[in-house]
């Protein structure tokens, strides 16, 4: 059977006002280009989503991970977006297009990509999670409940076909190395670096021996681009994207959402730089503007069908959601009433990339020794 490739590629290419939302025609200019290619049989099927103020491009297609071809046609996508932006004047427009030209892979050069190259099952739901104002690590705590955590995921203990557990894939993003561990033997250890969530993230999740998910499809993936680790310089959050797959041998939908009725502090936010809760919303509430925030998390669930997507179903669009939003509420006025002090602010360490050493340059040399 051949297998199919679902691709999640984000980028923020201008906001509207400010790093608010994206704008209808952007949406649109991205509309165009996708169907194009589907037209020319390029893309199986597309969807056009946003998330604050980043656009994000779910694609279906046969021609598998890091194709040249469809993370060129991202990056052109993003660039006759760019354009639009222009026109229009949105706020930073360009923002995430780190480099002047495609060079074969977008991945490094500012847009975030999530990836799976999978054997589509008898039915595969599938969700695509789309977060504003944090960073990749703030996947680190879900992914982790999803698939390890039995107060969680009731099917680690009852479902015979996971009571095994999954292997991870964890990725330092300081020094570019990877190590796969497995859950539940590993899990104290995998905990101890997880837990750091600003340098190790959680890249992918896989079946393990004894599933009858082939070890070679993840079950999971999370962009873990690092925009400032790109551009030497705070550009903005790298806003990250998820995809999950769910049911039959996997956490069942209701377990891959439950981790986001906590509201965990995240990083992020106002200037990339301060702590907040992640707070679930639908689709049409996913407009960061108090203090730019707090930062957002959307769900768009399908069901694959040969590569097409049927959906999306606006999944955090549920009143069982309203308490956590309340209660991220409830944090933001707490979080926010800290204002400059740690650790609503982020530690001085995460602010090395922000503006704020331009403004203790100036005060350097005002330092004297202490007796
Ligand atoms: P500017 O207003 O200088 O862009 O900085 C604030 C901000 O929004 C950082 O992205
Ligand atoms: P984005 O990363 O979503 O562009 O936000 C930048 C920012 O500085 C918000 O205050
Ligand atoms: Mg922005
Ligand atoms: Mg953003």
């Amino acid at each position: 059977m051949t297998k199919i490739t679902i691709s999640l590629i984000k980028a923020d290419v201008g906001g509207y006002p400010g790093h608010c939302s994206v704008h209808p025609e952007l949406i649109k200019t991205a509309e165009e280009k996708l169907e194009e290619a589907k037209k020319s049989g390029c893309l199986v099927d597309y969807r056009v989503m946003a998330c604050g103020d980043d656009l994000e491009l779910l694609m279906s297609h046969r021609t598998g991970c890091d194709c040249g071809d469809i993370h060129g046609l991202a990056w052109e996508t993003f660039e006759a977006a760019t354009e639009t932006a222009k026109g229009l004047k949105l706020y930073g427009y360009g923002q995430d297009l780190l480099a002047d030209a495609f060079s074969g892979n977008i991945k490094g050069m500012g847009p975030g990509v999530a990836e799976m190259e999978i054997t589509e099952r008898t039915a595969e739901p599938i969700i695509a999670f789309m977060m504003d104002k944090t960073e990749p690590g703030a996947f680190n705590l879900p992914i982790f409940k999803m698939f390890a955590d039995p107060f969680n995921t009731a099917g680690l203990i009852i479902d015979p076909s996971f009571h095994h557990g999954f292997t991870f894939e964890v990725w330092d993003i300081l020094e570019h190395k990877k190590v796969l561990m497995n859950c539940p033997e590993e899990m104290y250890d995998m905990l101890a670096l997880i837990g750091a969530k600003s340098r190790y993230v959680i890249k992918r999740v896989f079946a393990k021996p004894g599933s009858k998910i082939p070890q070679s499809e993840p079950v999971a993936v999370i962009s873990t681009e690092k925009l400032y680790q790109t551009a030497g310089k705070y550009v903005g959050k790298d806003d990250p994207v998820a995809l999950v797959r769910s049911q039959s041998g996997l956490p069942a939908l209701g377990e891959v959402l439950e981790p986001f009725s906590i509201g965990h502090l995240v990083s992020g936010w106002m200037r990339g730089s301060h702590n907040g809760p992640l707070m679930p919303c639908s689709f049409d509430t996913a407009h960061p503007t108090r203090f730019d925030g707090p930062p957002r998390v959307i769900a768009a669930g399908f069901q694959l069908a040969e590569g097409k997507f049927v959906g999306p179903v606006d999944l955090f669009n549920d009143l069982a959601f309203d308490r956590v939003r309340q209660r991220c509420l409830e944090i933001t006025d707490y979080m926010r009433a800290h204002g400059p002090f740690e650790p609503h602010r982020l530690p001085m360490e995460e602010m090395e990339y922000t503006t704020l050493p331009h403004v203790m340059d100036c005060l350097r040399d005002r330092f004297v020794d202490t007796e």
